[in-house]
């Protein structure tokens, strides 16, 4: 089994973690943003990270970046319409893009609800590979951070137990199957997620302690717990984790 490297932050409950969660975002901006005079993030969807991209919207942690200088990619997103209460990319927008008036310019969404899901993955990765000004089958780029949820099944992203997106080596994004859900999603790929700088988990709740513990200690088995995919080749990876996520680690 390869050694995984990963930090975990425990807090106390959902919103000390999100904080946690929004307080080093903001930390990182600022200094890719120093250095390189941009940041670029891929948002993750679900419900856990909407308190963060809250705290993020609101003092003081709004003051502390220059958001005009943040890129914001998704890392997954439904096959429905931006304004459908199901977009990962809505959340977003009514949570954090809108409150910090940021510019459609600074908004790479995923097409994921045009018909042909496998064209708008390709789309995808040809917005990324312009922006990032690299060959499209060229190695990917390196996003400097990739939020990631998890689902208690050890999913994150759209990368869900046994579906094809798992074994993908080659392209950057993909339109995935899932069965279980009876629907197809847009999903960036391990590839792509681990050459980030910096990879969150943004974790909280007991009914995701199970998938937590045998992502972090469980046997290495990625086709059942996709989430060991995610193991970043340079940068650093870190579990924003609250007791309750955390309670069945027994290594904390
Ligand atoms: C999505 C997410 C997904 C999410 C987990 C956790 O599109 O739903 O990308 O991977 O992060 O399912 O979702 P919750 O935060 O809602 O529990």
């Amino acid at each position: 089994m390869p050694t995984r490297k990963f930090t975990l932050q425990i807090q106390k409950d959902p919103e000390a973690t999100c904080r946690a969660a929004a307080e080093a975002f903001a930390a990182w901006a600022a200094v890719r943003i120093a250095a390189q005079g941009r940041f670029t993030a891929a948002l993750s969807g679900g419900s856990t990270p909407r308190r963060m991209y809250q705290l993020l919207a609101d003092k003081p942690l709004r003051g502390q970046v220059d958001w005009s200088k943040v890129i914001f990619f998704w890392g997954d997103e439904r096959p429905v319409p931006p304004d459908d209460a199901q977009s990962n990319y809505r959340m977003a927008r009514e949570a954090l893009l809108e409150p910090l008036g940021i510019a459609d310019s600074q908004v790479y969404r995923m097409p994921a609800e045009l018909p042909n899901r496998d064209q708008a993955a390709q789309q995808y990765q040809n917005v990324l590979s312009d922006f990032f000004q690299i060959a499209p089958l060229g190695e990917p780029p390196s996003l400097d951070l990739v939020l990631l949820g998890l689902g208690p099944d050890a999913h994150t992203a759209s990368l869900f137990p046994a579906t094809p997106a798992l074994l993908e080596t080659r392209r950057w994004v993909v339109s995935n199957p899932v069965l279980k859900l009876n629907t197809e999603r847009l999903t960036m790929t391990p590839m792509l997620i681990n050459r980030a700088a910096q990879i969150y988990f943004l974790v909280t709740g007991a009914e995701k302690a199970k998938a937590v513990a045998e992502v972090l200690e469980g046997s290495f088995d990625t086709q059942r717990i996709p989430a060991q995919l995610i193991r970043p080749s340079q940068g650093q990876l870190t579990w924003f984790l609250d007791e309750a996520a955390a309670s069945q680690l027994k290594q904390k």
